[in-house]
């Protein structure tokens, strides 16, 4: 340890803090990255408004007119820090196959060297200049068995009021750990020391970034951006990466899935947990409006984004949301097309990436049928009609996102919060296709199911840094995701379907869905949004027995027949160009499944290869 850095530090560990161990830790990255200062957050709300009124100060976050926004931010990033960097995420285990093909790996002590031990190690000094906030946060409810708590030592104020409202954050985890209770260590920093004297910009962060996960020990390092998932580490780093390592010891899933409630006229309720990629409708789904000549059905939310799964005495899967609140895509938000959401942002709300309208309000492309006349853009520029029609300018950011409490969604589960989790009846797995895949498909088992999952395909989005709209495979929408090999992950899903069979279990049924297919003129052909309700209720049909459809080569469809179209009108035509099978595109479409069960073949399940030699008889028949 640093001594002479160490002794000028006042670690400023309040009275409640009884953790010897987590203490000496703080004290150690407050010496690796000589922070000029620490605080131990608490999670109140006078803290948070105060670290808000700070962040305007320093311009990171301009606040909203309260009559039309009330207690609402609008926080501007650094035009290269607006996504996830995938390319610069690693998995670094000790073995490179544990890690698999899919991930990026560097050995723990190779990227140690680079992050803390070398002497020119990203994180000495990093935070110079800098507090260094210590964010004690719960994944799940405080205290459920199911439920895992992370510190997150960052030298953002954006992150720290962000987990305040994703993660049940503050004092009461500091509590619940005591003395020695065990913690999922995360060190944050946006990579920009400041210099005696020296200004600081509005949204530091760095060229060079580094999101790391050490998934044996444990530990999430991250290096370089404020963003998103690269930042607020109890997402995507803890929730999916390291607590899917977790899960995998321990006989438990992690999976990037939104989690609802559907309850019938009847009164009956199912759970269902989808998990489509990045921007692929997760939140609009969990928050679906049924459409008129629905009435009597509510969807409620559980999450929108990550679920914990684990098997249950009685032989069902319990899902929890580990999450607090929703880290959404603004762009494409709309009261037609998802007003639950809408009004979920009414207030309490930091946006980040949107554009400012002239009154003090926020606007993204798609808000409203007509822009307004006069905006300031993401990028703090005069925008108009005029201008975005000459030169393509975005108002907002197409990654541009809300952060808000789950407590403000009008159609949030009473059960979203119940430790216990909701039993699980039915698992969606759907891809951004613009061809190929149908409506809808119903597995005819669990295998064929996690085959489904597997071989997974979506055209990329603005979600993370890179190409977008190119078709890539996304197992299980985890791609980015998953802390260990993917092969092994599709072996888990295997071994614990066929655990819960050997109990005599029912298991849930597993869907592939597509909302995204489009026509000759380029445009979606299924409504999508509310409508997807139809198709829910065609999937709850099946569980019940009552509903028809056809096998095709890889599970089961629904006939025109099969599906209600009350106050729809969508025409046989119509609906075949949305569940159509192409068989050239299917031998395709199979090649490049064949070319991820290559990439993954060291550790792949047989059952799954043999699944596929299955749908190619059908199609050859
Ligand atoms: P992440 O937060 O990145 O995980 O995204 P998500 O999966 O929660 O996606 P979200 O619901 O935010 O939707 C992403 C984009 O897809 C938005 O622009 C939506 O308007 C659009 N979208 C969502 N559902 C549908 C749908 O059913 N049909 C069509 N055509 N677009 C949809
Ligand atoms: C996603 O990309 O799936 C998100 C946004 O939910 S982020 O938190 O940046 O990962
Ligand atoms: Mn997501």
């Amino acid at each position: 340890m640093n001594r002479p850095a160490m002794e000028g530090l006042r670690l400023n560990v309040p009275a409640y803090v009884k953790h010897q161990r987590l203490v000496a830790w703080v004290a150690e990255i407050a010496a690796l990255t000589e922070a000029a200062e620490v605080y131990w957050c608490d999670g109140s709300e006078a803290e948070y408004d105060r670290l808000c009124a700070q962040l305007v100060a320093a311009g990171t976050m301009k606040k909203l007119n309260p009559e039309l926004r009330p207690n609402s931010y609008l926080a501007t990033s650094d035009p290269s820090d607006v996504a996830r960097v995938e390319d610069r995420t690693f998995i670094c285990s000790e073995q490179k196959e544990d890690a698999g093909p899919t991930n990026n790996w560097m050995a723990p002590a190779e990227m140690r060297a680079l992050l803390q031990t070398g002497e020119t190690a990203l994180f000495r000094g990093a935070m110079k200049g800098r507090t260094l906030y210590v964010v004690p946060f719960s994944m799940g409810p405080l205290g459920s068995h199911i439920s895992h708590i992370g510190v997150e030592l960052t030298d953002s104020a954006y992150v720290a009021i962000s987990m305040r409202v994703m993660t049940r954050m503050g004092r009461a985890v500091l509590d619940l750990l005591g003395e020695d209770g065990a913690y999922v260590p995360c060190v944050h920093t946006v990579g920009a020391p400041l210099q005696a004297g020296q200004k600081d910009v509005a949204w530091p962060c760095n060229k060079t970034k580094y999101i790391v996960h050490y998934p044996e020990t444990r530990e999430i390092w991250s290096y370089g951006s404020g963003y998103g998932g690269n930042a607020l580490l109890g997402k995507k780093c803890f929730a999916l990466r390291i607590a899917s390592t977790m899960g995998r010891d321990q006989g438990w899933l992690a999976e990037h899935m939104l989690i609802l409630g559907v309850t019938s006229p009847k009164g009956r309720k199912y759970h269902v947990a989808a998990a489509f990629p990045s921007a692929c409708g997760k939140t609009n789904f969990s928050m679906l409006v049924p459409p008129a000549g629905y009435d009597g059905w509510k969807v409620t939310t559980i999450g929108d984004d990550i679920a914990w799964i684990k098997p249950h005495a009685d032989g069902r899967l319990y899902a929890i949301n580990p999450e607090a609140g929703y880290f959404g895509v603004a762009p494409g938000t709309n009261y037609k097309t998802n007003p639950n959401c809408m009004d979920s942002l009414k207030r309490d709300v930091v946006f980040t990436n949107v554009a400012l309208t002239d009154d003090g309000d926020v606007w993204w492309e798609g808000m409203t049928d007509e822009p307004p006349a006069h905006l300031i853009d993401w990028q703090g520029k005069d925008w108009t009609p005029v201008i975005a029609k000459e030169t393509g300018a975005k108002a907002a950011h197409p990654n541009a996102r809300f952060t808000v409490a789950s407590t403000n969604n009008p159609v949030l589960d009473p059960d979203w919060d119940n430790a216990a989790g909701v039993p699980i009846d039915a698992f969606i797995f759907g891809g951004r296709r613009s061809t190929t895949v149908p409506l809808i498909t119903e597995a005819r088992n669990w295998t064929e199911g996690v085959y489904m999952a597997a071989t997974m395909g979506s055209e990329t989005t603005a979600a993370a840094a890179g190409q977008q709209g190119v078709v890539r495979r996304d197992p299980f929408a985890m791609l980015p995701f998953c802390g260990y090999n993917m092969a092994e992950h599709f072996a888990h899903w295997l071994d614990t379907g066929a655990k819960l069979q050997a109990q005599g279990a029912t298991l849930p049924r597993i869907y592939c869905a597509n909302w995204f297919r489009k026509g000759a003129d380029g445009k979606f052909v299924w409504p999508g949004y509310g409508e997807n309700m139809r198709v829910l209720e065609w999937m709850l049909g099946r569980i019940e027995g009552q509903a028809g459809g056809d096998d095709n080569v890889f599970g089961v469809s629904p006939r025109y027949e099969d599906l209600r179209w009350d106050g729809l009108s969508f025409s046989r035509e119509q609906f075949a160009s949305v569940i159509g099978i192409d068989k050239a595109a299917w031998q395709q479409e199979l090649a490049l499944h064949a070319e991820l069960f290559k990439q993954l073949e060291h550790r792949l399940p047989a059952a799954l290869p043999a699944t596929m030699a299955k749908i190619e008889q059908r199609l050859a028949a």
